[in-house]
């Protein structure tokens, strides 16, 4: 598996990660942003063997995120990231996985597709974009035998989650960080969404296509 992410430290230590729990891994310092970075990143994954599967998580927020406050460089950084880096790295990908017979695409959107909260209107947008994106490629790859889905998590205890709270000035506490596993819309850990992503990944999730699947433990579901 072919770990790709700005930060060399990060991707060295997912990579080591799955290494140690018996897989073989690769980590490349790439940005999604750039379509150069993304060739190279789908060329080193060449050489860990035939593609079969890409999960595009990389995704940023920025502060002050109404349509007023961004400026052009935030907006465009926010969709170059969020979107623009699933059309970059699918533009490589997309032939060795159909080298390989078919495959599967992994997007990660979010609750903020349906549900929001206020400042945050790039990043809204951008994950609005993803489910109709991922609907989009599913039916543009079909005949590839290249199934395209996405998750739309809800909270998950992350370092962009930390890094928003504390710019927000709200506490772990009253973000519903450390709840039971009973609460509705309780806070994620980042591997519940990676079984999801697994299973998405799997055969065991081929009637799935076109979709995303809500990963929210409940987030959304209640209306007050
Ligand atoms: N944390 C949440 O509550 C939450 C909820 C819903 C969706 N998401 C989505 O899940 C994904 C992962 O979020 P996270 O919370 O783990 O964020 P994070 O900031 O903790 O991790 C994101 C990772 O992406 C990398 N990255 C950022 N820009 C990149 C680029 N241009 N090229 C390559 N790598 C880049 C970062 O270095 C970092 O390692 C994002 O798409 C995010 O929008 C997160």
């Amino acid at each position: 598996m072919l770990v790709v992410d700005t930060e060399g430290e990060a991707a060295a230590a997912t990579a080591d990660a799955i290494c140690a729990a018996g897989g073989t891994s690769t980590a490349v310092v790439a940005d999604v942003a750039v379509s150069s970075d993304c060739q190279r990143a789908v060329a080193a994954a060449g050489a860990l063997g035939r593609l079969h599967a890409l999960v595009n998580v990389a995704g940023v927020m920025v502060a002050d995120d109404t349509v007023e406050a961004l400026d052009d460089a935030e907006l465009d950084r926010v969709l170059a990231v969020n979107v623009g880096g699933i059309f970059r790295l699918g533009r490589h990908a997309i032939p060795e996985l159909r080298k390989a017979g078919g495959g599967v695409i992994v997007n990660t959107a979010s609750v903020h597709a349906y549900a929001s909260m206020d400042r945050c209107a790039a990043y809204a947008a951008s994950k609005g974009a993803i489910v109709a994106l991922t609907r989009q490629m599913a039916i543009d790859l079909a005949v590839d035998g290249i199934r395209v889905v996405a998750v739309a998590p809800g909270s998950v205890d992350t370092p962009l989650t930390r890094r928003e709270l504390e710019r927000r000035g709200v506490t772990a506490a009253d973000a519903g960080f450390g709840t039971s596993h009973a609460e509705l819309g309780r806070v994620l850990q980042s591997d519940e969404i990676a079984a999801v992503i697994s299973w998405l990944v799997s055969d065991a999730a081929r009637a799935i296509n076109g979709e995303t699947v809500v990963a929210d433990a409940g987030l959304l579901a209640r209306l007050v």
